[in-house]
């Protein structure tokens, strides 16, 4: 059995959106635990995000690279538990410069699940996603479960994919415990501009129009950070070494027009504020998660619905504006440039 209350925790990419918000849970739940968190701060990292605990003698701050072998070796001393959330993340950033996702998330996930073995770390935890599943149909009653073959579409997710796999190689080879969360869309507080949710967000507060792929058909199945979290948690300390949890949000089947239309209709704005542009290439067309195992064997149940959330994350970034604003105001204008110019 695990307990965090009393665990040195590695959290890899704790700067990043999940990871941060992951940080933040776990020392105000386990007042008991220490975190590390070893981050590249890459564009998506960002130390404001943690700002709270900064001075929080339970958590430090490790800025390096998950594929620099001796550093991660060197940080693992003395770890019981680790989080692994360091990755590249972006779809569509994945489609312009591939090679950034192979290195993090597969060679970097090697470099870490060696460390742990050498080190005998009590539980590796891998953070996966739902779309190492590939898509599926509009459906309803089709769902990715635990036993969903893996047929990634995108770098992204043919990296996680590998990620994954390797974690469960290391398990059955090495006997490394360890466990994997794969989940849906998560949205919430501190997330990057660049995914849909924020970007329309941040988008409608500058008064811009909202970049649609395609005609809005595709299908996420969106998961409020925390919940999340919480699932993380529950895996962590619930969960049978060896296994994978599949973790959902609470509803399905609502379309990106349908997501945005629901930000522009919280946020006061007309349809005109909708602009359809060029379909990012191999678009999933849906993601669904059947979180009954989680739900048995953890306890998980995510408790906040997408209408709530959505409440939830415009007022954040209404009151975060400079949060963003300094990220919106950087590099990411070249990126913008470049993703969303020629579309
Ligand atoms: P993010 O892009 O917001 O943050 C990633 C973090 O990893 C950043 O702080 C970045 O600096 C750090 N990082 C990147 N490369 C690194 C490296 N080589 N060494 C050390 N640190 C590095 O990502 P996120 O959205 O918070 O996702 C976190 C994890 O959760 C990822 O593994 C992702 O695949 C997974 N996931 C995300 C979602 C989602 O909806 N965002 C859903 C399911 C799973
Ligand atoms: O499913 C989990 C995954 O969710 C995570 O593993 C990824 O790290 C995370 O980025 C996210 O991937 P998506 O590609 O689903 O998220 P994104 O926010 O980029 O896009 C959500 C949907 O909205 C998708 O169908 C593409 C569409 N979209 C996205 C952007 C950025 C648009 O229509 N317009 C946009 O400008």
């Amino acid at each position: 059995m695990i307990d965090l209350n009393t665990s040195r925790v590695l959290v890899t990419g704790g700067a990043g959106f999940i990871g941060s918000n992951f940080v933040l849970y776990l020392l105000k739940k386990y007042p008991g635990a220490k975190v590390v968190n070893l981050d590249k701060l890459t564009y998506a990292g960002n130390l404001e995000n943690l700002k709270s605990v900064e001075g929080d003698a339970r958590y430090s701050f490790v800025k390096g690279d998950i594929t620099d072998a001796k550093l991660v070796s060197r940080v693992m001393e003395g770890v019981d538990v680790v989080v692994h959330f360091a990755a590249e993340t972006h779809v569509d950033r994945s489609i312009m410069k591939p090679a950034d996702f192979v290195l993090t998330n597969v060679v970097g996930t090697q470099v870490l699940l060696d460390a742990a073995v050498n080190h005998k770390v009590k539980r590796f935890h891998h953070i996966s996603t739902d779309e190492v599943f590939g898509s599926l149909p509009l459906d309803p009653a089709m769902k990715f479960s635990e036993d969903s073959p893996l047929k990634p579409s995108s770098p992204y997710s043919a990296s996680k994919a590998g990620s994954d796999l390797l974690v469960r190689a290391y398990s059955k080879t090495f006997g490394l415990p360890i466990t994997i969360t794969n989940t849906s869309n998560n949205y919430g507080p501190y997330q990057f501009p660049e995914k849909l949710i924020p970007l329309a967000i941040t988008n409608l507060l500058e008064d811009k129009k909202v970049p649609v792929y395609g005609q809005g058909v595709n299908v996420r199945d969106w998961i409020w950070v925390e919940d999340h979290c919480r699932g993380i948690d529950s895996a962590i300390t619930k969960g049978r070494a060896g296994e994978t949890y599949c973790l959902g949000g609470p509803e399905d089947m609502i379309s990106n027009l349908e997501v945005v239309k629901k930000i522009l209709a919280i946020m006061n704005k007309g349809e005109e504020y909708i602009e359809f542009v060029k379909d990012r290439p191999g678009h999933d067309l849906r993601y669904a998660i059947d979180s009954s195992k989680a739900e048995k064997e953890l306890g998980y149940q995510p408790t906040i619905k997408l209408d709530e959330g959505l409440e939830m994350a415009v007022k954040w970034y209404v009151e975060n504006k400079d949060w963003w604003a300094r990220i919106k105001s950087g590099q990411y204008q070249d990126y913008y440039r470049a993703q969303y110019d020629s579309r």
